[in-house]
């Protein structure tokens, strides 16, 4: 607090109560509503007017609550999404259109999106698009791709219902009433007001040496109650996601590698915060010659970053079959290209946040996560504590999509909290956040691709080159996955394909959505135009002759016997490419600087990790009481899990998922779903809940030996069983175990899959999902920009377990790859904010039309793939490819900013850019 400055009380009306409060001078009204004022409704992603999360209505016009002082608050008449739900029936009705739509995902947008559209609706109660699109511009989202949520506002036919919920249906999620409500509880929404704050001291450069003031004399300062650094940590001061490259430190050690990394944390009350910047902790840098791109990391003159990877190479991954050299050499035509990616941020609007306590001697973690048990595992290293002494207590987690799978706040927490004995908490601002958190790997790419006369793929030559940054984080991932997926999902006998991941002084690369299989399938999808080109064949066309099948080998020889579903995706893109070739060509007729194109591209994507162990476990029980209750540790990051999960598992026990207590994500109480991540849950978790069902229910049915068919109805302290004979049980009459149940069931899934030999041959994946896009764009040839005008989206999820959710999943992935296609590039120090770093507003999604193809996977539950990652593969190809057709020019770099395009329209580039 500013001592300097007087104090100020004020009232106004909160949500049709009187409210008075003393703001500290300057405080943003979203702090003081959520922190003063328990409003922990108003979410909070970046604190600088850019995201919109915080939208309220102040006399009922729509701000940005944390660009208003407080002040401004005297006297005014304050709404946010909670007192709307309870006040405003327009609210009310919003909500249930939201939850019919699907229009929340993780939910963290959805208190500013619903503020804003209270406000259009009572002015306008039937806006159209361009209207919802004017009203809630201002408000980020980043897994819906926006569709939904116009449809929600605009009144659209409900596409969910709130029914039995079978497999197969769109079911409201489970979730979606807390979200809607304003009552989700993120990670910057459980700690208790007032307790002690964490600020992390952060490299003011991409490479540093750096020294410690008087730390002693800094920690006795009022107000700060510890300063934390790498003498601080009891067990490992290190962690990692891979086992054999555990090399980040939670504190640098004398040297820093990157911009943004922590070398040391101050806990302390939250009026010294407000009074304290970084600059003015006790620590000196000298900055030192960094590498901060893959050239300068591997020239002569680099340092090597760790020991033991020289010249900079972390590690690299290989796949070759047949003769690729003599496959290109007998090709009737080959084509090659290079192409390069830049860093992509994940952009989720929530920032990494956390609060934790000690009790009973344990360290308990709330926090925003994608692998709780990950966690788990990495704070016993970092604290020198047996597992059991920590509880990892996941929070709503405000979008992740593969960032919050790696630590990030949990060890400031833990170790604040066993310092201080103390609770403690945490949220990143937004520029530490993207500074420090990881990104999509910047890619380089070179490839060739020969075909003979017919158009028929015979030979494939790949070279993948990757900037993992300072830490390896996923970076091994990337390089494993990314020479088994380089082909596409095609049929290709001679094959080569060769990954590199090099370490640069740039924030680590890490997961996200498609794992480096986004950036291979910009280069190859975009050399399969060039070859249908060069053919003469219809690009469409190109890619089903060369799709791949049932019963032929994959480039790792792997042979599916059944479920291929790429061929059915592509050709159920066949009538839109037509028509849209059609209806682009007649706008083309007329003159003038825009231009129509369509493109197209396909993607396929192998589900679980790769050739590696990948297990969930799922547990169920029915307590004395007979509520049946599913322990549900798979994280549901805004995909929705927690739905899918409940439809699996209700479908095989034989009741409905709204019959079911959720329990968890909780270490203490539900066992390892895995890691949401690599598409992993509908299937492999998916089946666990499954398997976990059906346990269930025959452990049940054999304790009155009733027919395996009969219904089951589970009823105030007992179960009846109808089939050829009725049975009835009594629960009070049944011994209860040490969980509290009566019956329970534990199962375990592992997906099959084999070792990769040193050609990369093997069977990484027990099942692949498929998917083709196609994408219409307008180009301004004067300006150089491109507006999507529309996708069609085919997706082979298997059995769609919630429909709503597929499509969900479709428009969220297509809005990131549009993004990564477009204008999305994190430059350290450059675009480390949202008015930098820009990322698809509600303007800039087109309509999308999906189509869900169901190609049964005999692994998969009732035949169920993942989507996860398929969503976004496809995009930036069918983008460039789309741009291609419009102007003639092949770009080989994204995003396509309107500068690069303009560049290469003026330079008449019609090879590359
Ligand atoms: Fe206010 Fe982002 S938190 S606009
Ligand atoms: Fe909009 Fe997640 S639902 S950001």
């Amino acid at each position: 607090m500013n001592k300097q400055m007087p104090e100020l009380s004020l009232s106004f009306t909160l949500n049709s109560a009187r409210v008075s409060a003393t703001p500290y001078p300057g405080q943003r009204l979203s702090e003081l509503l959520r922190e003063g004022l328990d409003a922990r409704d108003v979410k909070i992603g970046c604190d600088a007017g850019d995201c919109g999360a915080c939208t309220v209505l102040v006399d009922g016009k729509p701000v940005c609550a944390c660009l208003t002082p407080a002040h401004q608050a005297q006297g005014r008449d304050v709404e946010t999404l909670r007192g709307l739900r309870q006040n405003e029936p327009i609210a009310a009705r919003l909500a249930e259109s939201f939850q019919d739509h699907g229009a929340a995902q993780c939910g963290i947008c959805t208190p500013g999106m619903m503020v804003s559209a209270v406000a259009l609706l009572r002015d306008n109660p039937a806006p159209d698009e361009g209207a919802v699109q004017d009203a809630l511009g201002g408000v980020l989202c980043r897994c819906t791709g926006y569709r939904k949520i116009i449809d929600a506002v605009v009144g659209a036919p409900a596409i969910a219902f709130d029914g039995a919920g079978e497999v197969g249906f769109a079911l409201r999620r489970v979730d979606g009433a807390a979200k809607v409500a304003g009552d989700e509880l993120f990670g910057d929404d459980v700690a208790p007001p007032g307790c002690l704050e964490i600020l992390v001291i952060r490299a003011p450069y991409p490479r540093a040496r750096f020294s410690f003031g008087d730390l002693e004399a800094f920690a006795n300062t009022p107000g700060v109650a510890a300063v934390l650094t790498a003498a601080d940590i009891p067990g490992k001061n290190a962690f990692g996601v891979i086992p054999q490259f555990v090399d980040q430190p939670v504190f640098a050690e004398e040297e820093t590698r990157f911009r943004g990394e922590a070398v040391a944390a101050v806990v302390a009350e939250p009026a010294f915060l407000v009074q304290f910047a970084p600059q003015m902790f006790p620590v000196s840098w000298t900055e030192l010659p960094a590498a901060t791109d893959i050239d300068a990391a591997q020239s002569p003159q680099a340092a090597d970053l760790h020991e033991g990877r020289a010249n900079n190479v972390m590690c690299g991954g290989f796949v070759t079959c047949g003769d690729p050299k003599a496959g290109l050499a007998r090709a009737a035509t080959t084509v090659e290209g290079r192409f390069q990616s830049g860093f992509v941020e994940h952009g989720y609007i929530e920032p990494e946040a956390g609060f934790a306590e000690i009790v009973n001697g344990r360290v308990e973690l709330h926090a925003c996560t994608q692998a709780p048990v990950m966690d788990l595992e990495a704070l016993a290293d970092i604290l020198g504590m047996d597992r059991s002494q920590i509880r990892i207590l996941p929070t709503a987690v405000g979008g992740g999509f593969g960032s919050k799978l790696d630590i990030t706040v949990q060890p400031y927490l833990a170790l604040a909290a066993l310092k201080t004995g103390k609770p403690v908490r945490i949220c990143y601002t937004r520029n530490e956040s993207m500074q420090s958190s990881t990104k999509r790997h910047p890619s380089d790419i070179t490839l060739r691709i020969g075909a003979d006369a017919q158009g028929r793929i015979t030979g494939f030559d790949f070279l993948g080159v990757f900037d993992t940054g300072a830490y390896a984080s996923w970076g091994p991932t990337v390089a494993n996955r990314v020479p088994v997926h380089a082909s596409g999902p095609y049929r290709i006998a001679h094959y080569r394909a060769e990954s590199k991941a090099i370490h640069t002084n740039n924030p680590p690369a890490g997961a996200f959505r498609g794992f480096g299989v986004p950036q291979s399938a910009i280069a190859q999808e975009c050399l399969f135009d060039e070859l249908a080109e060069r053919l003469g064949l219809d690009p469409l066309e190109f890619r089903i002759l060369n799709a791949l099948e049932n019963d032929v080998p994959t480039v790792c020889g792997q042979v599916f016997h059944q479920g291929v579903g790429i061929k059915a995706c592509l050709e159920a893109l066949r009538p839109a490419w037509e028509a849209e070739h059609r209806a682009a060509a007649g706008f083309n007729e007329a003159s003038g600087p825009l231009r129509r194109g369509v493109g197209v591209a396909a993607g396929w994507y192998g589900c679980g990790n790769t050739s590696l162990p990948n297990p969930s476990t799922f547990r169920a029980g029915v307590r004395p009481d007979g509520q049946v209750v599913l322990h549900q540790g798979a994280m549901d990051i805004g995909q929705g899990a927690s739905t899918v999960m409940a439809q699996i598992f209700a479908a095989e026990l034989g009741v409905t998922p709204g019959a079911l207590e959720l329990v968890g994500a909780d270490t203490d109480v539900t066992p390892d779903g895995g890691k949401t991540s690599a598409s992993r849950q509908t299937f492999v978790s998916g089946n666990a809940a499954r398997l976990a069902g059906a346990a269930l229910r025959a452990a049940i049915l054999a304790k009155v030996n009733a027919a395996p068919d009969s219904e089951i109805a589970f009823g105030q302290g007992e179960i009846r069983m109808r089939g050829a004979t009725e049975h009835h049980i009594d629960l009070a009459a049944l011994p209860v175990d040490a969980l509290g149940y009566v019956f329970r069931a534990e199962e375990t899934y592992d997906p099959p899959t084999k070792p990769l030999d040193a050609n990369g041959q093997g069977a990484p994946y027990a099942q692949f999902g498929y998917a083709a896009h196609l994408a219409v764009v307008e180009v301004d040839t004067a300006m150089g920009t491109v507006k999507p005008l529309k996708f069609v989206a085919a997706h082979d999820v298997g059995r769609a377990i919630n429909p709503m959710l597929v499509e969900g999943q479709v428009h969220g992935g297509i809005a990131q790859g549009l993004g990564m296609a477009l204008m999305e590039e994190y430059l350290p120090g450059r675009t480390e904010n949202l008015h930098d770093y820009l990322i698809p507003t509600i303007g800039d999604i087109p309509p999308i039309e999906t189509l869900i193809i169901e190609e049964p996977d005999a692994h998969g539950p009732y035949g169920a793939k993942g989507l996860g990652e398929h969503v976004l593969i496809p995009t930036a190809p069918a983008i460039l490819n789309a741009i291609k057709a419009a102007t003639g020019v092949r770009l080989h770099r994204v995003p396509a900013t309107p500068q690069r395009l303009h560049d290469a329209l003026k330079t008449g580039d019609r090879n590359g850019a």
